[in-house]
């Protein structure tokens, strides 16, 4: 039976993963600090479910990334290595671009270093905010990524380029995927559906970066688990694919979404663009379909009527702020 190590996993994507596969019949083990970046509570109640879907086969070590020890026991009999901890987020990583460094870059490097003289294959997570400004859409894996605009972009990119020198010196399999934009049920709370969601329910003003025109490609969670899936699979020797939902929707857009998803007008809050934001994010999926199989199923509409129905549940019993 296979065994898998998910890093990150008390998180969004990573715990949805960890169910997939713990549902699949395999081994998962989590390396999770529980960073306090947000609720940890909601990382407890995340690893709560990930262990009723395979009590027997799953195990959680509570652990620093860039400890070497602890990745050394979390490595420890691994088939693959999914590398998902990370701090995420553009707007945070300019308040505090040397701690984004540290876990991003520093921890992935010890992970690595940790998993050197074992057959695992590793799949890194990296973002489609590697592409920075880039107008040219859709955005394709051979584009330029070496103009990143934010610190966060610059240490996915920089992550990417780490795993093919690790690849290259040690020869495991090695595939980097760019997720963009990902949501679905326990999102995390800062990302803009779901901070748009809380804000509409609560009647509070909601901060409205620009003209609305930003467009961004929406990923459902369980498609980007998919495609994660078929990567593992996979074992490709060094490779980089987009899961992405291969369309865009602008802020105004997702916001009106929302409001009639939630039954609730939006207030909101207009503000000039952040810097660090990129104007358009679309992926061009072609080289996942081909390569993967992959396939974006769940359309936006279908995605966020799914994401408010757990949003509103997990309100009520008082599981998000
Ligand atoms: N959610 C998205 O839309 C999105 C888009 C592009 C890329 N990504 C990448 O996917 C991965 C997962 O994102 P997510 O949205 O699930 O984020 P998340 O914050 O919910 O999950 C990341 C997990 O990593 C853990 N972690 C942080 N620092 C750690 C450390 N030093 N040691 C051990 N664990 C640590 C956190 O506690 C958290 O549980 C990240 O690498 C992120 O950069 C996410």
């Amino acid at each position: 039976m296979q065994t898998v190590l998910i890093t990150g996993g008390a998180g969004f994507i990573g715990s949805h993963l960890a169910e997939r596969l713990l549902r699949e019949g395999l081994r998962v083990r989590v390396l999770d600090n529980l960073d306090p970046f947000y609720a940890v509570g909601m990382k407890r109640a995340n690893l709560a479910e990930v262990a009723a879907a395979g009590p027997d086969r799953f195990e959680f070590l509570e652990g620093d990334l860039r400890d070497p020890a602890a990745c050394r026991r979390a490595v420890a009999g691994c088939d693959a290595v999914v590398h998902l901890a990370a701090l995420a987020g553009v707007r945070p990583s300019i308040e505090e671009p040397a701690r984004y460094w540290d876990v991003n870059l520093v921890g992935t490097q010890v992970l690595l270093q940790q998993i050197e003289g074992r057959d695992a294959a590793l799949v890194f997570g990296s973002s489609s905010s590697v592409y920075g400004g880039n107008r040219k859409v859709p955005f394709a894996e051979d584009d330029p990524v070496d103009r990143p605009i934010s610190p966060y972009a610059a240490t996915k990119r920089a992550g990417e380029l780490l795993c093919h020198a690790w690849h290259h010196l040690r020869g495991n399999p090695v595939t980097c995927l760019r997720f963009f934009t990902v949501y679905g049920p326990r999102q995390r709370p800062e990302m803009a559906i779901h901070q748009f969601a809380r804000l509409i329910t609560d009647g509070a003003e909601l901060p409205f970066f620009g003209d609305g025109s930003s467009r961004r490609d929406y990923t459902y969670v369980d498609d980007v688990i998919a495609g994660v899936r078929a990567a593992l699979a996979r074992r490709a020797e060094f490779a980089i694919y987009n899961l992405g939902g291969a369309a865009t929707t602008s802020l105004a857009e997702l916001v009106q979404h929302l409001e009639r998803e939630l039954g609730r007008p939006a207030k909101l809050r207009r503000l000039p663009d952040q810097p660090g934001d990129v104007p358009v994010t679309f992926a061009d999926v072609g080289r996942a379909a081909r390569d993967l199989g992959y396939r974006c199923s769940t359309v936006l509409a279908q995605g966020l009527a799914r994401f408010c129905a757990w949003y509103q549940r997990s309100k009520r019993e008082g599981r998000v702020p």
